[in-house]
């Protein structure tokens, strides 16, 4: 019989990717959104779209009704505690296998809500799969994509550390694999690029592929946050992003796994591929400015 997979998130960065490498692949996709008459032709052409909130527990049983594996993403303005009982619905439900979008070093830091929910995950009877992702090559398009068009700067509280930037197509197709494929029970893999980079380099390759003079100014984390402030990014989302770009700062994001690489059978891409495939959304007078929160 036909394995029947929910999936979360799924008109976010990552969750699109999931739907799309999903769609290659002999299931059926269940698509869970807030507002079904929103959804692209792509999202609704692929599954069922069915109208689901974390925060609205009378949406999770048609979401989870006859569902076999679950793609969960936590939105970031979601509490935890929602995705902690919307976990344990789908586990007295029959859900058999779930796969988390988590982030790098999740299982260290007990601060972060993806560690909670991690063992959230773990002390059910699903089985599952974390993905603990790095940091995605698509926050360059989504929220800074604007400091490159207006600016030819890439403004962030980085430092000279180092980031292993992952693509966020590379993660739908990695979820696709765990999702459909065996070997991959109460497992958890890192999920990086295929090399750690500073973002003079980034810029560096912005220059290159856009033919037009980036620069990475190396900001302070006041010189940032008044920016975004400006911008009018709300104060939390200002904090969150100071202490990922810390993180980086100090060291702690660049580490290289092969993790990408095996789950995918192939490289995974590098940030060059990525500015060459995204380089339209950088070019003065582009698309409008979206932003989607890590
Ligand atoms: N950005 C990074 O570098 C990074 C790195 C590692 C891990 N992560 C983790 O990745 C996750 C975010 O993934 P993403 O960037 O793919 O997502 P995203 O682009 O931020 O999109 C969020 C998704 O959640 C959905 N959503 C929002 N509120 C909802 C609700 N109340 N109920 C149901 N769905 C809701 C949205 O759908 P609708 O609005 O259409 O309903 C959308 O599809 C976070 O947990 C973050 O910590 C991010």
């Amino acid at each position: 019989m036909t394995e029947s997979i929910l999936v979360t998130g799924a008109t976010g960065t990552v969750g699109q990717h999931v739907v799309a490498a999903l769609s290659d692949r002999a299931v059926s996709i269940k698509v869970g959104v807030r507002d079904p008459e929103t959804v692209s032709t792509e999202i609704a052409d692929a599954g069922e779209v069915i109208a689901f909130d974390f925060t609205k527990p009378e949406t999770w049983g048609r979401a989870l009704r006859d569902v076999d594996r679950m793609f969960l993403v936590r939105p970031p303005v979601v509490d935890k505690s929602k995705i902690g009982e919307f976990v344990e619905a789908a586990d007295r439900q029959g859900v058999a296998r779930v796969v988390y979008l988590s982030t790098l070093g999740a299982e260290k830091n007990v601060l972060i809500p993806h560690h909670w929910i991690e063992n959230r995950i773990t002390a059910t009877n699903m089985e599952y799969t974390l993905l603990r992702a790095s940091f995605f090559m698509q926050n360059l398009s989504e929220v800074h994509r604007r400091d490159v068009v207006d600016h030819d700067e890439i403004f962030v509280p980085a430092g000279s550390g180092k980031t292993s930037f992952v693509d966020a197509r590379d993660l739908g197709e990695a979820a696709a694999v765990v999702l459909t494929e065996s070997g991959h029970a109460n497992k958890a893999y890192e999920l990086t690029g295929p090399e750690a980079l500073d973002y003079g380099a980034v810029a560096t390759i912005f220059s290159d592929v856009l033919d037009r003079s980036i620069t990475y100014p190396q900001p302070s984390l006041l010189a940032f946050a008044t920016r975004m402030r400006r911008r009018g990014e709300p104060l939390g989302f200002i904090a969150l992003m100071c202490g990922i770009y810390t993180t980086a700062r100090v060291g702690l994001a660049g580490r290289v796994t092969g993790d990408s690489r095996r789950l995918l059978g192939r490289h995974p891409r590098q940030v060059r591929a990525f500015v060459e495939d995204y380089a339209a959304e950088f070019q003065t007078g582009g698309d409008a400015y979206t932003r989607n929160q890590p």
